[in-house]
Protein backbone atom coordinates (compact mmCIF):
# COMPACT_ATOMS: atom_id res chain seq x y z
CA UNK A 1 0.00 0.00 0.00
CA UNK A 2 1.11 3.38 -1.16
CA UNK A 3 2.01 5.60 2.08
CA UNK A 4 0.58 9.20 1.51
CA UNK A 5 3.29 11.64 1.73
CA UNK A 6 3.12 13.90 5.17
CA UNK A 7 4.78 17.28 6.32
CA UNK A 8 3.81 18.77 9.31
CA UNK A 9 5.39 22.41 10.22
CA UNK A 10 6.12 22.77 13.92
CA UNK A 11 5.79 26.34 14.60
CA UNK A 12 7.41 25.70 18.33
CA UNK A 13 7.36 28.99 20.56
CA UNK A 14 6.61 31.27 17.41
CA UNK A 15 3.47 33.65 15.94
CA UNK A 16 0.48 35.40 17.88
CA UNK A 17 -2.57 34.83 16.61
CA UNK A 18 -1.79 37.83 13.72
CA UNK A 19 1.06 35.97 12.41
CA UNK A 20 -1.00 32.52 12.54
CA UNK A 21 -2.95 34.21 10.15
CA UNK A 22 -0.99 35.32 7.67
CA UNK A 23 0.93 32.15 7.48
CA UNK A 24 -1.96 30.17 7.07
CA UNK A 25 -2.97 32.32 4.53
CA UNK A 26 0.11 31.93 2.16
CA UNK A 27 -0.42 27.83 2.61
CA UNK A 28 -3.97 27.89 1.94
CA UNK A 29 -3.60 29.82 -1.44
CA UNK A 30 -1.22 27.15 -2.76
CA UNK A 31 -2.02 23.70 -0.83
CA UNK A 32 -5.78 24.57 0.55
CA UNK A 33 -6.74 21.16 -1.87
CA UNK A 34 -3.08 19.86 -2.43
CA UNK A 35 -3.91 15.97 -3.23
CA UNK A 36 -1.14 13.14 -2.99
CA UNK A 37 0.11 15.46 0.19
CA UNK A 38 -0.94 15.83 3.69
CA UNK A 39 -0.17 19.00 5.42
CA UNK A 40 -0.43 20.18 9.02
CA UNK A 41 0.49 23.37 10.61
CA UNK A 42 1.71 23.26 14.57
CA UNK A 43 0.55 26.43 15.98
CA UNK A 44 0.89 27.45 19.81
CA UNK A 45 -2.28 26.78 22.04
CA UNK A 46 -3.10 30.10 21.92
CA UNK A 47 -3.52 30.31 18.20
CA UNK A 48 -4.61 27.06 17.56
CA UNK A 49 -8.30 28.34 17.32
CA UNK A 50 -7.18 31.10 14.66
CA UNK A 51 -5.68 28.25 12.41
CA UNK A 52 -8.34 25.53 12.79
CA UNK A 53 -11.06 28.41 11.91
CA UNK A 54 -9.00 29.52 8.82
CA UNK A 55 -8.10 25.78 7.52
CA UNK A 56 -12.12 24.57 7.53
CA UNK A 57 -12.94 23.10 4.46
CA UNK A 58 -8.90 22.90 3.38
CA UNK A 59 -6.68 19.74 3.54
CA UNK A 60 -4.75 21.74 5.32
CA UNK A 61 -5.23 20.38 9.12
CA UNK A 62 -3.85 21.85 13.12
CA UNK A 63 -1.71 20.25 14.54
CA UNK A 64 -1.01 20.84 18.51
CA UNK A 65 2.60 20.56 19.87
CA UNK A 66 1.39 18.97 23.03
CA UNK A 67 -1.09 17.96 25.72
CA UNK A 68 -1.27 16.17 28.98
CA UNK A 69 -2.18 12.28 29.64
CA UNK A 70 -5.59 13.24 31.83
CA UNK A 71 -9.02 14.74 30.14
CA UNK A 72 -8.99 16.31 33.90
CA UNK A 73 -8.53 17.02 37.37
CA UNK A 74 -5.41 19.37 39.45
CA UNK A 75 -3.21 19.37 36.95
CA UNK A 76 -2.56 23.62 36.62
CA UNK A 77 -0.84 24.59 32.77
CA UNK A 78 -1.84 21.88 31.29
CA UNK A 79 -4.58 21.26 28.25
CA UNK A 80 -6.40 17.36 27.76
CA UNK A 81 -6.78 15.79 24.76
CA UNK A 82 -10.18 16.11 24.28
CA UNK A 83 -10.45 20.00 24.68
CA UNK A 84 -7.50 19.89 21.45
CA UNK A 85 -10.40 17.32 19.84
CA UNK A 86 -13.16 19.95 21.04
CA UNK A 87 -11.35 22.80 19.34
CA UNK A 88 -10.96 21.00 16.22
CA UNK A 89 -7.30 19.99 16.13
CA UNK A 90 -6.23 17.45 14.26
CA UNK A 91 -2.97 16.24 15.29
CA UNK A 92 -0.58 16.45 18.51
CA UNK A 93 2.78 15.93 18.29
CA UNK A 94 4.15 14.11 21.72
CA UNK A 95 7.84 12.93 22.71
CA UNK A 96 9.63 16.12 20.26
CA UNK A 97 13.14 16.36 21.79
CA UNK A 98 12.65 19.74 23.53
CA UNK A 99 9.74 18.28 25.36
CA UNK A 100 11.98 15.39 27.05
CA UNK A 101 15.54 17.04 27.11
CA UNK A 102 13.40 20.61 28.65
CA UNK A 103 10.58 19.54 30.50
CA UNK A 104 12.33 16.43 31.23
CA UNK A 105 9.47 14.30 29.85
CA UNK A 106 10.30 10.45 29.93
CA UNK A 107 9.18 7.78 28.19
CA UNK A 108 6.75 6.99 30.49
CA UNK A 109 5.01 10.13 30.51
CA UNK A 110 5.02 10.24 26.33
CA UNK A 111 3.26 6.81 26.26
CA UNK A 112 0.46 7.84 28.75
CA UNK A 113 0.21 10.88 26.62
CA UNK A 114 0.34 8.88 23.32
CA UNK A 115 -2.47 6.74 24.79
CA UNK A 116 -4.50 8.99 26.18
CA UNK A 117 -4.48 11.39 22.86
CA UNK A 118 -5.09 8.06 21.01
CA UNK A 119 -8.19 7.56 23.26
CA UNK A 120 -9.61 11.11 22.68
CA UNK A 121 -9.65 10.28 18.69
CA UNK A 122 -6.18 12.86 17.98
CA UNK A 123 -3.83 12.13 15.48
CA UNK A 124 0.03 11.26 17.23
CA UNK A 125 2.91 12.80 15.59
CA UNK A 126 5.31 10.45 18.01
CA UNK A 127 8.92 11.70 18.26
CA UNK A 128 12.29 9.48 18.20
CA UNK A 129 15.65 10.19 18.09
CA UNK A 130 19.06 9.97 19.08
CA UNK A 131 21.77 12.58 20.83
CA UNK A 132 25.30 13.06 19.42
CA UNK A 133 26.44 11.75 22.09
CA UNK A 134 24.45 8.49 21.42
CA UNK A 135 24.91 8.20 17.79
CA UNK A 136 29.06 8.77 18.15
CA UNK A 137 28.61 5.83 20.75
CA UNK A 138 26.96 3.47 18.42
CA UNK A 139 23.85 3.40 19.67
CA UNK A 140 21.54 5.07 17.60
CA UNK A 141 19.60 2.08 16.85
CA UNK A 142 19.15 0.96 20.20
CA UNK A 143 18.32 4.44 21.48
CA UNK A 144 15.54 4.44 18.96
CA UNK A 145 14.22 1.32 19.36
CA UNK A 146 14.10 1.67 23.20
CA UNK A 147 11.98 5.26 22.95
CA UNK A 148 9.76 2.93 20.28
CA UNK A 149 8.74 0.19 22.36
CA UNK A 150 8.33 2.54 25.53
CA UNK A 151 6.34 4.69 23.46
CA UNK A 152 4.06 2.73 21.87
CA UNK A 153 3.84 0.29 24.87
CA UNK A 154 0.42 -0.79 25.17
CA UNK A 155 -1.15 0.96 21.88
CA UNK A 156 -3.06 -2.01 19.84
CA UNK A 157 -2.68 -2.46 15.58
CA UNK A 158 -5.51 -1.03 14.75
CA UNK A 159 -4.21 2.75 17.26
CA UNK A 160 -1.67 2.68 14.73
CA UNK A 161 -3.67 3.71 11.62
CA UNK A 162 -3.93 7.30 13.94
CA UNK A 163 -0.27 7.33 14.71
CA UNK A 164 2.87 8.97 12.61
CA UNK A 165 6.17 8.12 13.83
CA UNK A 166 8.82 11.21 13.10
CA UNK A 167 12.52 10.12 13.50
CA UNK A 168 14.22 13.26 14.73
CA UNK A 169 18.02 13.06 15.40
CA UNK A 170 18.51 15.84 18.07
CA UNK A 171 21.85 16.66 16.93
CA UNK A 172 20.56 17.45 13.57
CA UNK A 173 17.26 19.66 14.96
CA UNK A 174 17.72 23.48 14.37
CA UNK A 175 21.67 22.82 14.01
CA UNK A 176 21.38 23.27 10.32
CA UNK A 177 23.08 19.71 10.61
CA UNK A 178 20.88 17.38 8.08
CA UNK A 179 21.20 13.72 8.55
CA UNK A 180 22.45 12.47 5.12
CA UNK A 181 19.98 10.57 3.65
CA UNK A 182 21.73 7.30 4.32
CA UNK A 183 21.99 8.19 7.89
CA UNK A 184 18.20 8.61 8.12
CA UNK A 185 16.87 5.93 5.47
CA UNK A 186 19.12 3.13 7.55
CA UNK A 187 17.01 4.39 10.90
CA UNK A 188 13.88 4.62 9.36
CA UNK A 189 13.71 1.40 7.86
CA UNK A 190 14.80 0.03 11.45
CA UNK A 191 12.13 1.32 12.87
CA UNK A 192 10.01 -0.08 10.38
CA UNK A 193 11.33 -3.27 10.94
CA UNK A 194 10.41 -2.78 14.89
CA UNK A 195 7.14 -2.02 14.12
CA UNK A 196 6.51 -5.17 11.99
CA UNK A 197 7.99 -6.96 14.80
CA UNK A 198 5.92 -5.08 17.42
CA UNK A 199 2.63 -5.28 15.06
CA UNK A 200 2.96 -7.20 11.99
CA UNK A 201 3.92 -6.43 8.10
CA UNK A 202 0.41 -4.58 7.20
CA UNK A 203 0.63 -2.16 10.06
CA UNK A 204 4.45 -1.49 9.06
CA UNK A 205 3.86 -0.74 5.61
CA UNK A 206 1.26 1.49 6.54
CA UNK A 207 2.55 3.11 9.54
CA UNK A 208 4.19 6.81 7.93
CA UNK A 209 7.41 7.85 9.23
CA UNK A 210 8.77 11.42 8.53
CA UNK A 211 11.95 12.92 9.24
CA UNK A 212 12.82 15.84 10.88
CA UNK A 213 15.95 17.88 11.92
CA UNK A 214 16.83 20.70 9.61
CA UNK A 215 15.05 20.13 6.61
CA UNK A 216 15.32 22.52 3.82
CA UNK A 217 13.94 23.00 0.42
CA UNK A 218 17.17 22.02 -0.89
CA UNK A 219 17.51 18.80 1.31
CA UNK A 220 13.74 17.36 1.40
CA UNK A 221 13.85 16.07 -2.29
CA UNK A 222 16.73 13.61 -1.92
CA UNK A 223 15.57 13.20 1.94
CA UNK A 224 12.21 11.92 0.57
CA UNK A 225 13.34 9.95 -1.95
CA UNK A 226 14.24 7.23 0.35
CA UNK A 227 12.20 4.09 0.32
CA UNK A 228 11.24 4.42 4.43
CA UNK A 229 10.84 8.17 4.66
CA UNK A 230 7.70 9.51 4.32
CA UNK A 231 7.66 12.83 4.62
CA UNK A 232 8.71 15.12 7.09
CA UNK A 233 8.69 17.06 10.34
CA UNK A 234 10.06 20.66 10.05
CA UNK A 235 10.87 23.29 12.28
CA UNK A 236 12.39 26.25 10.94
CA UNK A 237 11.88 26.09 7.80
CA UNK A 238 7.85 25.85 8.28
CA UNK A 239 8.01 29.18 9.79
CA UNK A 240 8.02 30.70 6.23
CA UNK A 241 5.62 30.21 3.28
CA UNK A 242 8.26 30.26 1.30
CA UNK A 243 10.44 27.73 2.59
CA UNK A 244 7.79 25.22 3.89
CA UNK A 245 6.23 25.21 0.53
CA UNK A 246 9.05 24.04 -1.38
CA UNK A 247 8.86 21.15 1.12
CA UNK A 248 5.42 20.50 0.65
CA UNK A 249 5.95 19.81 -3.25
CA UNK A 250 8.61 17.93 -2.75
CA UNK A 251 7.15 15.44 -0.44
CA UNK A 252 4.41 14.95 -2.86
CA UNK A 253 6.65 14.65 -5.95
CA UNK A 254 8.44 12.12 -4.14
CA UNK A 255 7.63 8.39 -4.62
CA UNK A 256 6.67 7.11 -1.51
CA UNK A 257 6.18 3.53 -0.71
P1 LIG B 1 14.21 22.07 12.60
O1 LIG B 1 13.24 21.46 13.73
O2 LIG B 1 13.55 21.79 11.27
O3 LIG B 1 14.27 23.54 12.90
O4 LIG B 1 15.53 21.39 12.74
C1 LIG B 1 12.60 20.24 13.54
C2 LIG B 1 11.78 19.90 14.75
O5 LIG B 1 12.19 20.24 15.88
O6 LIG B 1 10.70 19.28 14.65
Amino acid sequence: MARIPFVAGNWKLHYDRQATRNLVNLLLAEVGHASRVDVAVGPTFTSLQTAVELVRGSSIRVAAQNCYCEDKGAFTGEVSPSMLVELGVHDVILGHSERRAVFHEDDALINRKVKAALAAGLGVIFCVGETLQEREANRTLQVVGQQVKQGLAGVTGSDMRALTVAYEPVWAIGTGKTATPAQAQEVHAAVRGLLGELYGGAVAEATRILYGGSIKADNAAELFGQADIDGGLVGGASLKADSFLPIVRAARGASVG
